[in-house]
């Protein structure tokens, strides 16, 4: 490890004290997110499960001192790569973690993986991180694009939609989920009608996409649309009168409890499919809620759980006694845990994450609106895609 000016973690999470099985280390994070942007609203609630995993657990590594470091990608994917390339050459980071888009991750990988740092992905879906371009040092504690939406093919065949128009924004996890979605809807009966790949980030008028979407017919639209698009298409589709029309079904960020407020009466009756909801009823998940409902306020999102469970894994390597890049990297991908979402472990053929996918309907709440669980599809996995490391 590399000697560098460090801070004890929050002296609240020492007196958790647990017993100490922790090295005697240094280990510098370096959290690349976006803090500004149409993904800034994730990237926060990302490093604030995060820095909540510490607090809660750093009393088991009460010997490590865990220095984090700060860098906005601005979810572009040029500005993402010289961020990683500060904070692996200059800041000397023993570990990364973040990432939420996945054009950014898409630009970093080689780079990350050539310099030999371990990095958990948690965000971006990019389904070629844990597929052809699989690398040793990269893990992930989110989900494969394909992961989250192949559930939603045969479930929404079965709950009788037999045809779907579909729309995404156009960049790599747009295509990969509608691509997985599409694959699966066929395989169960389905046929996709249409579809169309709208501008990423500039979009602000869904209006003549939505007009060519009604006019061939389809029994459901599918989309996947995060953060602020997420909150314009929810509404817009709306206010064009389509949701009484046409059921709107999606990739579960699309009515995020990150943002679903946000949308308001709009996404009610909204299905959607995702790897975590605030409402399940587990024991892990009720402490995590409160806990982080306690913090900040409001309930959390898959985001919070995917920066919580990266400090979650960051945690138990450190504590298998894992103290340089390379150990940390394999102990990465050994981690295995009782979520707050469900059970989840790392495949070891991919690198992803194995867990549960949720179906659930947005429905009013006695305190706004809400997720209401329909179906679980348990500890879905990636197919190897390409993966050999
Ligand atoms: C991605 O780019 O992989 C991505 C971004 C935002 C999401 C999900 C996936 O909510």
């Amino acid at each position: 490890m590399t000697r560098l000016n460090r801070f004890l973690l929050a002296g609240a999470a020492m007196l958790l004290a647990a017993p100490s099985v922790g090295q005697a280390e240094d280990y510098k994070v370096g959290l690349l997110l976006p803090y500004s942007g149409v993904y800034a609203a994730l990237g926060q609630e990302i490093d604030d499960g995060f820095m909540l995993a510490l607090k809660e657990r750093g009393g088991e590594i009460a010997d490590a001192q865990i220095e984090v470091v700060r860098e906005d990608t601005e979810v572009k994917p040029p500005v993402g790569l010289s961020k990683a390339r500060k904070l692996i050459l200059q800041d000397e980071i023993d570990v990364m973690v973040g990432i939420v888009s996945s054009g950014v991750l898409g630009a970093i990988r080689d780079f990350v993986h050539q310099s030999g740092t371990p990095l958990i992905v948690a965000n971006a879906g990019n389904d070629d991180a844990t597929g052809a371009r699989c690398s040793a040092y990269i893990t992930r504690q989110s989900f494969s694009n394909g992961q989250v939406n192949r559930p939603m093919g045969p479930w929404m065949f079965e709950n009788g939609i037999k045809t779907v128009y579909t729309l995404a924004p156009d960049y790599a996890a747009g295509h990969q989920m509608i691509d997985n979605f599409k694959a699966a809807f066929e395989e169960a009966g389905g046929k996709v009608v249409g579809q169309e790949f709208t501008p990423f980030q500039t979009t602000k008028d869904f209006g003549p996409y939505l007009t060519k979407a009604k006019a061939a017919g389809p029994d459901a639209i599918f989309v996947f649309y995060a953060g602020g698009e997420a909150i314009s298409f929810v509404k817009q589709y709306a206010s064009f009168g389509l949701s009484e029309e046409v059921p709107l079904y999606g990739s579960g960020f699309l009515t995020s409890p990150l943002y679903v407020n946000a949308e308001g009466p709009a996404a009610e009756g909204v299905i959607a499919g995702l790897h975590y909801i605030p409402t399940l009823d587990t024991p892990e998940n009720k402490a995590f809620v409160e806990a982080y409902t306690r913090d900040h306020g409001k309930a959390p999102s898959e985001y919070a759980v995917q920066g919580y469970d990266a400090g979650q894994a960051l945690v138990e390597a450190i504590k298998s006694g894992a103290t340089d890049k390379e150990a940390l990297a394999a102990a990465l991908s050994k981690v295995s845990f009782t979520s707050p979402r469900g059970p989840v472990e790392i495949d070891p053929a991919t690198n992803n994450i194995v867990q549960n996918i949720y179906v659930f309907e947005t429905v009013a709440g006695s305190d706004g609106l809400t997720q209401k669980l329909l179906g679980t599809v348990e500890a879905v996995r990636d197919p190897v895609n390409g993966c050999a490391m």
